[in-house]
């Protein structure tokens, strides 16, 4: 089996989403409208998207025409589309058809081309038939009398399993492992498969509008998926197409993202599947000596074991269960990070917060006496509550709450701005220096910094049914409304120009924590605002997403990790943080998230 196949293989073929589309359709008439903001009546969704894992016989949806053999599931690579002439026939013909939303849409694909064979997508409206073929050093793809060998962009894997991305419209872009053409043909309604000199195969077929950035974002996972060996971990891409890999405080993102993308699939087991096995593959460092273990095990263990392993509690009977054992070692994983995030704690006792490591050596700390605590900790914190529950452990929620609010009086400024960094003295807890790690200066607002207040305070005020904590939420939101540049996106510092790079990851993670925010005090008597924030967290996310690439399907550029120069990728590349907030973002404004 090739290093790009998924080790979990799907298991059902799911045609047109039609609740996904609808919803979507809804979204995007409420938050797209004249950038209007005034809900109106969901329409009847005119498009819909549909995921295909082909892990079950064809569908109503799909017609078979011609001498054609179409199976799904168990066949020669496991459970994928085999397309294929019968022995015997005289003319290879024939597809397999499914009907696509409205061009311009978005398709993406895996296929496997072996010697000899070669695949036929029926896509155009004039000349019908592209045909690709596996050469030596790339795919040759022809149709409407051009004939273009398309060698893989750098740094993608070899295999037989070839990524395809299509867009059509009035003509058709075709992407192959990064490299791409385009074709000057319109394109047609339906997709048809068909093969010619041997079996095709064909695996985790996505179609959306080509306007909508949920259906990108899905075709992006896909794309990182078919690049990403298996049991690694995606950082981000930066405009020169290099994806860059990651063993540090982000490895969860890629299973959050993945399961965000399954909650907007549900029905279809091929995100499922995926971020399942990026679940149990980010298992294993729990004991770290990190606080950063919440990002790492809240959004990959804890969701997994939420969504797979209690159908009952979480509403994840839609999910195919996961078995015993593997439910085990998710819950044992979260428990232990979430030991781990007290001990850190317990480390810092004077000073009261969760500090970025309990052992010496913090970034910036001048001696092993010192301890590091940022504003990042109000996302990390909830993993301790999450334990405080499923073990009933009031410790737990004692600590996280001190913690809480030691984090606000100490990094949340009287009006909301906030700063990064508060280093102590780990003897007394007496405050040693602020400053700050990535943002412009010790007074200033780190944007991300900022998002992750909103964010963090708003599930902390929450989870502890504590109004003070809410209240430092949307102070937050609030330096937020009065201080965003009016292209609704921050700088990476709040204190930056105008012509500073933007961080659409920071305008991402904003707007999903508003989007709670709002959610949050629609039932809490408690905020001074509610519709405000839900507002704003929908226009963050609208204007982030402008962000979001047709070419490569789905790119969501933009974003600063740490900002090192213009010569960084990762000054305005694809950071995987964006893509997980991005469409958790989305599942709140479409009121499919919780
Ligand atoms: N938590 C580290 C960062 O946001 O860069």
């Amino acid at each position: 089996m090739s290093p790009r196949r998924p080790r979990v293989a799907p298991r059902v073929l799911v045609p047109a989403l039609v609740a996904f589309a609808f919803l979507a359709s809804a979204l995007y008439v409420v938050i797209d409208a004249a950038g209007e903001d005034t809900p109106v009546p969901p329409q009847p969704a005119a498009v819909a998207l549909f995921v295909a894992s082909f892990s079950e016989p064809l569908d109503g949806d799909w017609s078979v025409t011609g001498p054609l053999i179409a199976e799904a599931a168990g066949d020669t690579d496991g459970e994928v589309l085999t397309l294929r002439s019968p022995a015997g026939a005289l003319v290879e013909a024939g597809e397999a058809s499914h009907r696509l939303p409205e061009p311009p849409w978005a398709v993406s694909l895996d296929l496997r081309l072996d010697p000899g064979s070669q695949a036929r997508m029926l896509i155009g409206a004039g000349p019908r038939t592209l045909r690709l073929r596996s050469v030596g050093g790339g795919v040759e793809l022809q149709m409407a009398g051009k004939r273009q060998l398309v060698p893989p962009a750098p740094g993608w894997p070899s295999s037989p399993w070839h990524h395809v991305e299509l867009s059509g419209g009035r003509d058709i872009r075709v992407s192959v492992d990064g490299g791409e053409t385009t074709f000057p043909v319109a394109a047609r309604r339906t997709l048809g498969l068909g093969a010619e000199g041997g079996p095709v195969f064909v695996d985790n077929l996505l179609a959306s509008p080509l306007s909508d950035p949920r259906g990108l974002l899905l075709h992006r996972l896909a794309a990182l998926h078919a690049r990403t060996p298996a049991g690694s971990f995606p950082l981000g891409t930066g405009r020169d197409g290099e994806l860059r890999l990651t063993e540090g405080w982000t490895t969860g993102f890629w299973p959050g993202s993945l399961w965000q993308a399954a909650d907007l699939t549900r029905g279809s087991d091929l995100f499922r599947d995926w971020a399942l096995e990026a679940s149990v593959a980010n298992l294993g460092d729990e004991r770290a000596d990190t606080h950063d273990l919440g990002f790492k095990y809240e959004l990959s263990s804890v969701a997994a074991h939420r969504r797979v392993c209690r159908p009952s509690v979480q509403g994840g009977d839609e999910y195919e269960p996961a078995d015993e054992s593997t439910c085990g070692r998710l819950q044992a994983s979260g428990s232990k990070a979430a030991r781990r995030l007290s001990t850190l704690i317990r480390s810092n006792r004077e000073a009261g917060t969760l500090p970025t490591r309990a052992g010496p050596g913090c970034t910036g700390c001048s001696s092993d006496g010192e301890s590091d605590t940022i504003i990042d900790s109000a996302m990390n914190l909830p993993l301790l509550l999450w334990a405080a529950r499923t073990e009933e452990k009031p410790e737990y929620r004692a600590a996280a709450t001190r913690a809480a609010r030691r984090l606000a009086a100490l990094l949340v400024r009287r009006n909301g701005s906030t700063g990064q960094s508060v280093h102590f003295r780990r003897r007394t807890g007496a405050v040693a220096l602020r400053h700050t790690h990535q943002g412009l200066s010790a007074r200033s607002t780190w944007a991300r910094g900022q998002a992750w207040a909103v964010h963090g305070f708003t599930q902390l005020g929450d989870q502890l049914e504590d109004p003070r904590l809410l209240r430092v939420a949307e102070r937050a939101a609030g330096f937020v409304a009065r201080y965003l540049p009016a292209d609704a996106v921050p700088r990476y510092d709040y204190a930056a120009p105008d012509a500073a790079p933007r961080d659409t990851s920071a305008g991402v993670i904003t707007a999903a924590g508003l989007l709670r925010l709002g959610i949050v005090c629609r039932e809490a008597a408690t905020c001074r605002e509610t519709e405000k924030w839900t507002l704003l967290g929908r226009r963050m996310l609208r204007e982030s997403l402008r962000a979001v690439e047709q070419a490569p399907l789905g790119f969501f550029g933009n974003q600063v990790q740490t900002l090192g120069g213009r010569t960084s990728w990762d000054d305005d590349g694809e950071l995987i943080f964006g893509l997980h907030y991005a469409l958790e973002a989305i599942r709140l404004a479409d009121g499919t998230g919780a």
